[in-house]
Order: structure tokens, then C-alpha cells, then sequence
């Protein structure tokens, strides 16, 4: 019984100096491990006379009791210590400036597709991704332009072998579309792209992008493609933007016109950009050939259609105000930070 109160207070004397979870460990070991104090008394328990021996397991218990409810309350008191030296350790200073995180911004030519194509798309058009490597009858031959026509030379082109080519206009799209169209059901579509030429000197670039796009359906007439041009300009550089057809020729559409804007910097009034002219010659367009519908698979008789055709390049200089063709090619940052979040303006 003496042994048992020695015992209380060398847990009173240790426990009250204990400073670390692992302190506290090592003193379970020596109280209630193997050769635990508290277990060699317990031990003892045989050598205790009968009559003694309840009130000798009662003291054990007791002690027992003891040091566990100590152990507990210094364990949790222990840890709670040692989660807010943490939390305090790894507190953050929100409230601390953050460093600038440099992000990249979209860049001018796919600015304008985006925007042709939402313009379109809002209008009922479907997009298409046509072959930069083309062949020479998608890319001439279905369009009315057979071998030998002169129209060949105003679109010097990159072949590839006799029979493959890096497409010269994106208007290859009009024959894929309609051959694909199984149905031969009513078209609308634009597709947006590179296209490649032998060109290159001050104001040409032997890449280039271009936008086409073709409505083939009943009854479609010229006054639809004027409709549709108009919207287009006017969505695309302002509502005061005005549309004129002058008669031109292309060999996959008849009759073909030539499109001017109103000059979208004077506003018509005259000025070096416009060359005093008032006008911006924008776009090339048409009513689809009888024979391109023809060779697409669709009966002229039954069915009409337009098209129109226009530089990506271009677009995006006059809507973007960009002064020099090749701020388009070079990457330069300086020029494309400017771009940065242009449309949260
Ligand atoms: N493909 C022509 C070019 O590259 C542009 C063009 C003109 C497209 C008239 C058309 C069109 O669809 O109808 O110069």
C-alpha cells in the first residue's frame, strides 16, 4: 500500500513536468509498461493476503485511474498545443501582394475568326475545317476553273506533286461541302483558314488567311447575299457601315461582284486609307455557278446559291486598327500585349 502511494506521487512529480508528447510517452512506459511501475505492483497482487486483497486491487485500479486521467488531459492539452503552433507557423498574410502572373493573350488572327464565326453562327451557319493540302480538282477543276484558265495565274500556287497542292482560297470548301452534303438539302456554311500563294513582297504574303462562305438552298437571289453582307459588315465595323457591289468576275460564280465597305476611318468622306475613294474593296462574291452546283452534285434548275470570300488578314487590320500587315506574323509581345484582354473592354 506504501508502495502504491509513493507511486501517486512520483506520477503527480512527473507528469507535472512533462513538456512533449514524446516525454509523456516514455512515461506510460514507465508506469504501465512491462516492467511499468504500476504493473509491478499489480503484479504483487498474489503475494497480498486474501482478506487484503480487494482493497489492494481497489488502490491499484485507483492509481491506475489516476495516471490515465492525468495522461489524457496532458495528451490533449499537448496536442491542441501543437496544432496552433502550426497553424501559426503556416499562416498566410492574405492580405500580402501577390506576385503578377504574366498570361498570354488570343491572338489577333484567331481574334477575328472568333468573331466571324460567332457572327455567322448566330445566323444559322455551320463551320467547317477544310485541308490546307488540297487537290488540284477541289482546289480549281469543281470550282469552273479548268486546266489552262487564265484564273490559274492570278493564284500562283505551291504544288506539292502534280496532283496536290497547298490550297490557294478557302472556297475549296464550296465542293467538299456540297459533295459531303448526301442529302443535297440546303447549305450554310463559312470556313475559316490559311491558304498559301507564291507570293511575297512588300504588301503580299505567301500565307495568308481567308474566310469563305456559301448559302445554297431555294430560292436564294443576290438581294440575300447583299442582306447578309450588310449585316456582316455592320456587326463586324459599326452600324454606319455601308455595302456597294461593283459587277467583277470570278470563275465559280455568275454574276460575280467585287464588295466595298464605306471607308470605316472617314466614314466615306475620303481619306489616304481609302485613297480619297471613300470605299474599302473588302470582298469577293457571287451567285454559285451553275456548273460548281452541277459538279456538287445539285441540280441548278432546283437549286440556287451564294458565296463570298474575304481576307482574315485584312479583317482584322481594319477592325483592330492594325497599320502593318506583318505585326500579324511576327509575334512580336510588345504588339500582342496590346491584345490582352481586349474584349473585357
Ligand atoms: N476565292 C476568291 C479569292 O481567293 C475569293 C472569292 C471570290 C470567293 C468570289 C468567293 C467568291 O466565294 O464568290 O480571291
Amino acid at each position: 500500500m506504501e508502495r502504491i502511494e509513493e507511486i501517486k506521487k512520483v506520477i503527480e512529480e512527473k507528469m507535472n513536468k512533462v513538456n512533449s508528447l514524446e516525454e509523456l510517452n516514455d512515461l506510460k512506459v514507465l508506469f504501465l509498461g512491462k516492467k511499468g511501475l504500476i504493473t509491478e505492483v499489480q503484479g504483487m497482487i498474489k503475494e497480498i493476503p486474501n482478506d487484503s486483497k480487494k482493497e489492494f486491487g481497489m488502490k491499484v485500479n485507483e492509481v491506475r485511474t489516476l495516471f490515465n486521467t492525468i495522461y489524457e488531459e496532458i495528451k490533449n492539452k499537448l496536442e491542441e498545443e501543437k496544432i496552433n503552433k502550426k497553424l501559426k507557423e503556416e499562416a498566410i498574410d492574405i492580405t500580402l501582394p501577390s506576385e503578377k502572373i504574366e498570361t498570354g493573350s488570343i491572338h489577333p488572327f484567331n481574334r477575328i475568326i472568333m468573331e466571324v464565326e460567332d457572327l455567322f453562327v448566330s445566323m444559322g451557319y455551320d463551320v467547317v475545317d477544310g485541308n490546307e493540302i488540297e487537290t488540284d480538282e477541289y482546289c480549281f477543276k469543281r470550282l469552273n476553273v479548268p486546266d489552262g484558265h487564265p484564273a490559274r495565274d492570278s493564284q500562283d500556287t505551291f504544288y506539292i506533286t502534280e496532283e496536290y497542292l497547298l490550297r490557294t482560297q478557302t472556297s475549296t470548301a464550296q465542293a467538299h461541302t456540297m459533295e459531303e452534303n448526301k442529302e443535297k438539302g440546303p447549305i450554310r456554311i463559312i470556313c475559316p483558314g490559311k491558304v498559301y500563294r507564291r507570293d511575297d513582297d512588300a504588301t503580299h504574303s505567301h500565307q495568308f488567311g481567308q474566310v469563305e462562305g456559301l448559302v445554297v438552298d431555294k430560292d436564294i437571289s443576290l438581294a440575300d447575299l447583299k442582306g447578309t453582307l450588310e449585316i456582316f459588315a455592320k456587326r463586324l465595323l459599326g452600324e454606319n457601315t455601308k455595302v456597294r457591289f461593283r459587277p467583277s468576275y470570278f470563275p465559280f460564280t455568275e454574276p460575280s461582284v467585287e464588295v466595298d465597305l464605306s471607308c470605316f476611318k472617314c466614314g466615306g468622306k475620303g481619306c489616304a486609307l481609302c485613297k480619297q475613294t471613300g470605299w474599302i474593296e473588302v470582298l469577293g462574291a457571287g451567285m454559285v455557278h451553275p456548273n460548281v452546283l452541277r459538279m456538287g452534285g445539285y441540280d441548278p434548275e432546283v437549286y440556287t446559291g451564294f458565296a463570298f470570300g474575304t481576307g482574315l488578314d485584312r479583317l482584322a487590320m481594319f477592325k483592330y486598327n492594325i497599320p502593318d500587315i506583318r505585326y500579324l506574323y511576327t509575334n512580336d509581345v510588345r504588339f500582342l500585349k496590346e491584345f490582352d484582354r481586349k474584349d473585357e473592354e
